[in-house]
């Protein structure tokens, strides 16, 4: 099987090394060689930590830098068999991408989307075959955490959601639940009013940021806390699914605190910048 991976940032890049480590052939799409090249490096990093911490023999490494192929090529992607569309949260960019993979992938058995917030609908949409477009939302860091939401838009068939729960289970060794296509699907719906109402409270002054996430990290064995968590998935991210859950449900848990709107803009998006509410700069 060659599946397609349309970006190769935080989520692509883990997505394809899982590919890749399943035995699945994957061609990476970036916008420039500058960026393919980052995407192959971060790839080839990740491998390396896993034959270093033994999880991973020389051999297996071997073999899946070998199918393994990174490209600012789109039209490279022709004859693959799924896609996992992966790029910046932003509606217009992916259905775009969308646009072109009908195009370039007209017997897929599936087109799938990694968005957080973007509705799956809109984005099948915007092809001859909303049947075969599909929710694959991966966690991040992709290769440690086993969970995938499915979602499926009102146009989404059957069979589809049958070749992506086979592909995710079997294939990749993902656990999968189940989600209609609104904003947030379970687990940020549930989540993302959780890491605002942090921000809000660090924003407020009510406590030191060291404090909240140690609250939540030794008083509910959560494995990190909020503000890290939030560094983690990035800040732009964060607030690109804010703003989708707002948008959808009004609710004002889910309105972004000023704090984070000028974090984004400042470029404060994190780990993958360097700096966010931690600084990232020497690890
Ligand atoms: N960060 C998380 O924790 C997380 C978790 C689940 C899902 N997601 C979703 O995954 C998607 C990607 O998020 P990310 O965190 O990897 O972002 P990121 O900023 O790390 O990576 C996005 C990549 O997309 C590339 N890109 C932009 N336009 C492109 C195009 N036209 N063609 C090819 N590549 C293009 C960019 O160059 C960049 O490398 C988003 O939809 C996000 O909501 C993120």
């Amino acid at each position: 099987m060659r599946v397609g991976v349309i970006g190769g940032g935080l989520m692509g890049s883990g997505i394809a090394e899982v590919c890749a480590r399943s035995g699945v052939d994957v061609t990476v799409v970036e916008v420039d060689d500058g960026r393919a090249e980052r995407a192959r490096a971060a790839i080839e990093k990740s491998l390396g930590r896993g034959v270093r911490s033994g999880k991973l023999s020389q051999q297996d490494h071997a073999a899946a830098l070998e199918r393994l192929v990174v490209t600012s090529t789109f039209e490279d992607l022709e004859g693959a068999d799924a896609a996992i569309e992966a790029v910046v949260e932003d509606e217009t960019t992916k259905g775009d991408i969308f646009r072109r993979l009908d195009e370039l992938l007209p017997d897929a058995r599936f087109l799938a989307s990694n968005t957080s917030s973007v509705p799956i609908m809109k984005l099948g949409a915007q092809t001859k075959q909303p049947g075969r477009v599909v929710g694959m939302h991966f966690f991040n860091p992709v290769p440690v955490l086993p969970l995938v939401e499915i979602v499926t838009s009102i146009m989404t068939e059957p069979e589809t959601v049958g070749q992506v729960r086979g592909f995710a289970q079997d294939t990749l060794g993902k656990t999968c639940i189940e989600s209609q296509d609104r904003a947030g699907f379970i687990v940020n719906a549930l989540l993302i009013p959780y890491l605002l109402s942090a921000i809000r409270m660090y924003e407020s002054g009510f406590a030191s940021k060291e404090d909240i996430d140690q609250g939540m990290v030794l008083g509910c064995a959560h494995p990190m806390g909020p503000l890290r968590l939030s560094d983690l998935i990035g800040l732009d991210t964060l607030l690109a699914v804010a703003r989708s859950l707002y948008a959808e449900f009004r609710d004002p848990a889910s309105v972004a605190p000023a704090l984070l709107n000028r974090m984004v803009e400042a470029g404060l998006l994190g780990r993958k910048s360097g700096r966010g509410f931690y600084d990232y700069s020497t690890s």
